[in-house]
């Protein structure tokens, strides 16, 4: 238990960014103007801009200071050494291939390994992995643990994948699985965490039938934190080893350095084995760069160096779990329906409970998303039936659950910012029955979420 109920941030402020204030008038005219698509908004006009959490963090002065350091040699710079030595203290893989982000990683990786009439099983697979694995042919399977699909529930780790599901799919088809992933933590799913037992579990079953496990390890050290804190006999150890036993359970995995890096940009393919990394290097030369700086420049390479030591230091995570629990714990006790327990990097409202009257196919999310910018400049994130209800044959198939995702920058907002979030989402849900539901007028056939332009039915 904590001594205060205050959370201190364990950083001073540096540099600011000035927020530019706007009223209802002006945010519903950028609707408008966005095809009431918030991806097409300009953040300038967002107050609290909590799209995503991805690329969006604060770095400290040592990672702007390694900026400086970075060295832009094509071939063998020291920015892409010190990289590689930081990768390696946590993920011990014998190959590491540098990309510009976690999505570009996937392309390389299921270009590999991908193909018709094969499977990518995952707990849950975020919308570019799942993207990338159906682009190559390729059936994108998600196994979560049943308690995931029950929003309300408490449990520790609803990041779990569902082990006997597993081993029913690899006893009928392990020919067709190329490859098991785990995410970690499991975005889509709600920022919930996988346990060692789980992962563990996974890997003994993968072993059975000699599939390769891989980790999408974006949120690694907020998954770490959630072990210690959670999993029986990890209290009090170390995050880093945690992380380290983590990797020695995978054969491989992929990474976006916009989360866990805490950088700006970046990702790596890391794999144990010999012949695919050559594959996967190949089609890296020609699509990212020079294997020692992929898709990235040396300064890059450094501030991510910098950020995966910050990453794992126990004051630093302490702080970003709590806070983030801080949001949507307060929504919890004022009767907004989050998904229970709170993540590591995200409050996900549940808009589907919240109205009801919106029927999955006018999007709930996204009608829930639109208000809480109109109403205080707020910017989430619709995770639903706009995010994943189009299949690749063009069908419209409803989402498992309907949410907005508000995803919590690293080291950007306050908890005075945050208390403001908590203001508007409760004044919104207060007149929740007032919302009515969207259609699609204009769509991308992959990943429409981005560009989807949309009418209110209101
Ligand atoms: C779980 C997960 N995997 C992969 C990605 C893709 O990473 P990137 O945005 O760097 O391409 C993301 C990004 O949000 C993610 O959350």
């Amino acid at each position: 238990m904590d001594e205060f109920r205050a959370i201190i941030e364990p950083f001073r402020i540096h540099s600011v960014e000035p927020i530019r204030m706007s009223d209802r008038a002006e945010r519903e005219a950028h609707l408008r103007e966005a095809g009431l698509n918030l991806f097409a908004l300009h953040s300038q006009d967002v107050l609290v801009d909590l799209l995503t959490d991805s690329g969006t963090g604060a770095m400290s002065s040592e990672q702007w200071a390694g900026l400086q350091r970075g060295d832009e040699s094509y071939a063998g710079s020291p920015s892409w050494f010190r990289f590689l030595a930081a990768v390696r203290e946590l993920f011990d893989f014998p190959h590491v291939i540098p990309t510009h982000q976690g999505r570009a990683a996937e392309k390389i990786l299921f270009t590999v390994l991908g193909a018709p009439g094969r499977v990518i099983p995952n707990n849950t697979h975020f919308d570019t992995t799942r993207a990338n694995v159906e682009f190559s042919g390729a059936h994108a399977a998600d196994l979560p643990v049943a308690e995931s699909r029950t929003p309300s529930l408490e449990h520790p780790f609803k990041g779990n994948m569902d082990v006997a599901a597993l081993a029913t799919l690899l006893e009928a088809r392990a020919a067709d699985v190329p490859v098991v992933f785990v995410t970690v933590t499991n975005n889509s799913g709600g920022g919930q965490p996988v346990s060692l037992e789980n992962l563990r579990a996974v890997r003994a079953v993968c072993d059975r039938h000699g599939v390769p496990l891989f980790l999408d390890a974006c949120r690694f050290a907020e998954n770490a934190w959630f072990i210690r804190e959670r999993e029986p006999g990890q209290a009090g150890r170390d995050v880093a080893d945690i992380v380290r036993e983590m990797a020695s359970l995978a054969d491989g995995m992929t990474m976006s350095a916009k989360k866990d890096g805490l950088a700006n940009i970046g990702g790596w393919l890391a794999v144990r084995d010999d012949a695919l990394a050559e594959q996967c290097r190949n089609l890296l030369i020609l699509t990212e760069g020079f294997p020692t700086y992929g898709g990235l420049a040396g300064r890059d390479l450094d501030a991510i160096a910098q950020g995966l030591r910050e990453v794992v230091d126990h004051d630093y995570l302490h702080y970003r779990i709590r806070s983030t629990a801080y949001l949507g714990d307060a929504l919890h006790a004022a009767g907004v329906p989050v998904i229970r327990p709170i993540g590591g990097h995200a409050v996900y409202i549940d808009a589907g409970a919240l109205l009801p009257q919106i029927p999955a196919l006018q999007y709930p999310g996204q009608a829930l998303a639109y208000e809480l910018y109109a109403t205080g400049g707020v910017r989430g994130c619709e995770i639903g039936s706009v995010m994943f209800g189009r299949r690749p044959d063009g069908s419209e198939v409803p989402a498992a659950v309907e949410l907005v995702r508000l995803a919590i920058p690293r080291r950007t907002y306050t908890q005075s910012h945050i208390d403001y979030v908590i203001e508007v989402v409760l004044a919104v849900a207060a007149r929740a029955e007032e919302l009515r539901g969207l259609r699609i007028v204009e769509q991308a056939p992959a990943l429409r979420h981005f560009t989807a332009r949309f009418e209110s039915l209101a």
